[in-house]
């Protein structure tokens, strides 16, 4: 493997309060194509080049083998437990009374970490699918966003802040009005939005929203997911990797499409997870970050291939009288609660 990358070199975002996390971590979704073995080694690659920020989370279905390769590398001491920023989230089928206490145990167990440094809502309701299930299958058991229930779960997660088993708290998959109805009743405010974001899916608004309120935005699918699953592609789908600006700056700087995505996330603030067990991608992804940064033109021209092309809709997660994957989104502004 290429030498460790110097984490000074390494820019750095500032959550609330202070401190300071690196501006792009590995996500760890194997998207149903790479099973726990080769995620959890490309984990310890990928900590070993320098990665500290992993995003883990129980529906992965792989935190019991992160957790061994975290045990050996702190074993090994290739790093310190406070050198790593670990996230975790809870899953969709363990938001009722007294559950999300077991779900987080259950992590840190399977993680073999005592506390996760973030620990996120998945999804803003309950509405459960099983793991690699189609895109047409329903729960009939699926209901719309609800202010109350979110924020039983939410008073759940600020408990494992005061019981120091979670660091810091986030949400995940949110929405403008949705965070409007939440955050005046959250006691312990949310340090991070987990949100989808490519350049064809810039979402501005949320975006902006969550910056103008001290939540640090992290970007899933910040190469546009190529590899995802079945249920989650449509015809209409963009694919970032061949958009014309980001084809053009990834010759212009002799690297694949996917660094571009990469390096125009992390010169707009946002802090992408980008996926790979393959030691070159991973190795590059980060590295991309320390070098040859793309020039004002460059953003403003990928800034301009937005397309609102919104690529993980959700549908499995709708309810019965819903009328589409747009019902989860809020996209016709209005909040149903
Ligand atoms: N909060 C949520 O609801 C949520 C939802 C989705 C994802 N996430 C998180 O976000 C992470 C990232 O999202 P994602 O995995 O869906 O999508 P992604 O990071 O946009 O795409 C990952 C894929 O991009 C390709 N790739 C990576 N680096 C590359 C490089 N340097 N050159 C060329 N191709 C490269 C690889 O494809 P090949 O393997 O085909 O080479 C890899 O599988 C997930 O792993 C997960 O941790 C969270």
């Amino acid at each position: 493997m290429e030498d460790r990358i110097n984490q000074e070199k390494i820019p750095f975002r500032t959550l609330y309060g202070g401190e300071k996390i690196p501006c792009m971590g590995i996500g760890t979704f194997g998207s149903d194509k790479y099973g726990a073995e080769a995620v959890s080694q490309a984990v310890y690659g990928a900590v070993k080049y320098g990665y500290r920020l992993i995003d883990c989370a129980s529906v992965y279905q792989n935190e019991k083998e992160i957790g061994e390769v975290l045990e050996r590398l702190l074993a090994e001491k290739a790093v310190e437990r406070k050198e790593l920023f670990i996230t975790s989230k809870v899953w969709n089928d363990m938001h009722g009374e007294g559950k999300v206490l077991a779900s987080c145990k259950q992590s840190l167990a399977d993680l073999k970490l005592d506390y996760v440094d973030l620990y996120f809502v998945h999804w803003p309701f309950p509405n459960y699918h099983a793991p690699g299930c189609d895109g047409d299958s329903r729960n009939p058991d699926a209901k719309p966003f609800s202010v109350e229930e979110f924020m039983a779960t939410w008073k759940q997660c600020e408990e494992l802040v005061d019981q120091g088993l979670a660091r810091y708290i986030g949400m995940s998959n949110m929405t403008v009005p949705k965070l409007k109805a939440v955050l005046p009743l959250c006691r312990i405010k949310p340090a991070a939005l987990e949100m989808e974001l490519h350049p064809s899916f810039q979402q501005p608004e949320l975006f902006d929203y969550a910056v103008s309120h001290n939540i640090l935005p992290i970007g899933y699918c910040p190469i546009g997911s190529p590899s995802r699953p079945e249920r989650d592609r449509t015809a209409e789908d963009v694919a970032d990797i061949e958009l014309p600006a980001v084809v053009a700056a990834a010759r212009a700087h002799q690297v694949h499409p996917a660094v571009i995505c990469l390096k125009w996330a992390v010169q707009r603030g946002q802090v992408p997870i980008p996926f790979s067990v393959k030691e070159s991608q991973y190795i590059s992804n980060l590295k991309c970050a320390t070098e040859d940064p793309l020039t004002v033109e460059e953003m403003e021209a990928i800034r301009l291939e937005d397309k609102n092309c919104r690529l993980i809709k959700g549908q499995v997660f709708l309810w019965e009288g819903a009328s589409g994957w747009e019902d989860l989104w809020d996209m016709e502004g209005r909040l149903k609660c």
